[in-house]
């Protein structure tokens, strides 16, 4: 018996599935139901073999019944969340970024180029966060932004650390338009690996840090042009997805556009001081701009 980990009848005990359910929804706002449950225990396998563990019995006990909760935590909200990411990703919104909101922000930076700030509010592997550093570097070339920042935040460590790294498989650029692609992602020099790696001149504009949108605050600049939190409000309940984007609309200058992924709505959740400006793209005014000065 090679594998005892992933035999079949290796399963959580009802009651740490349950712990395990009630810490992730807790800590991370993740709903994790009865129904996600073997997609859980297969994701967990690989915690149990990290360990040494003989299956996810002893996982569960290791977990709740001997106290090692508190440091397998970052691994086990890497093991549960799910970072499907791609570069141009909802495309409509980086034409947006060009086309509206920039144009748009320049003006009320007083009609110069301006120094622009984006958060990526749950970047995953940072595909977000270099699409738009793609698109805004482009502006830069053009004359049209002085100068861009790009922070890139996310609750998993794993993915943190592949964003910063920057290196994607060449199939996964694909959706990186030809030109951009040659301006902005480099070959390896090994020709046996099949990757790529975002250029220096976009890495250095780019930041990533680890952080949990369920915290109370967020430790980041309260005057940021453009926010793009897509693709992880629909893991959270309703309560959660207000007080998130209260927060995360407190952070925007006043005229700041906030971006949530196509099939996330505030609807019913509406947050004062944001107007809805296209479906899916909202709109700090006077008021969120007075709170965020606050
Ligand atoms: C499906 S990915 C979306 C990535 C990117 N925004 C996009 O649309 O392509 C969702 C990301 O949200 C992160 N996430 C989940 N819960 C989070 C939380 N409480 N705080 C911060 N990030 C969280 C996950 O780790 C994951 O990388």
């Amino acid at each position: 018996m090679k594998h005892p980990a992933t035999e079949s009848n290796d399963h959580l005990a009802d009651k740490h599935f349950a712990a395990v359910a009630q810490v992730i929804e807790s800590r991370v706002g993740i709903k994790l139901p009865q129904t996600k449950r073997t997609m859980v225990e297969g994701r967990l396998r690989k915690r149990v073999r990290a360990l040494g563990l003989p299956g996810l019995q002893a996982y569960g006990a290791h977990l709740f019944e001997r106290g090692g909760l508190d440091d397998e935590l970052i691994h086990l909200i890497d093991c549960v969340t799910t970072n499907k990411t791609d570069f141009f990703r909802e495309p409509s919104h980086f034409e947006f970024l060009r086309d509206v909101a920039v144009p748009q922000l320049t003006q009320r930076h007083g009609g110069r180029a301006p120094n622009l700030k984006i958060w990526s509010a749950a970047s995953s592997t940072g595909a977000e966060a270099y699409t738009a550093a793609m698109v805004l570097q482009d502006l830069v070339a053009a004359g049209k932004v002085a100068r861009f920042s790009i922070l890139g935040t996310d609750i998993s460590t794993e993915v943190l650390k592949e964003a910063r790294a920057a290196i994607y498989p060449r199939a996964f650029v694909a959706p990186v338009p030809a030109p951009m692609q040659q301006r902005y992602l480099m070959r390896s020099k090994n020709p046996q690996e099949d990757v790529v790696r975002v250029a220096p001149e976009l890495r250095r504009q780019v930041h990533f840090e680890r952080l949990n949108l369920m915290d109370g605050s967020y430790p980041f600049d309260r005057d940021v042009d453009v926010i793009l939190c897509r693709n992880v409000l629909i893991y959270f309940d309703r309560p959660t997805q207000a007080a998130v984007l209260a927060r995360l609309a407190s952070h925007l200058r006043p005229g700041g556009y906030l971006m949530l992924g196509h099939s996330e709505s505030m609807a019913g959740n509406g947050v004062e001081g944001l107007r809805a400006v296209v479906p899916t793209v909202y709109q700090a005014g006077p008021a969120a701009g007075a709170r965020s000065a606050a």
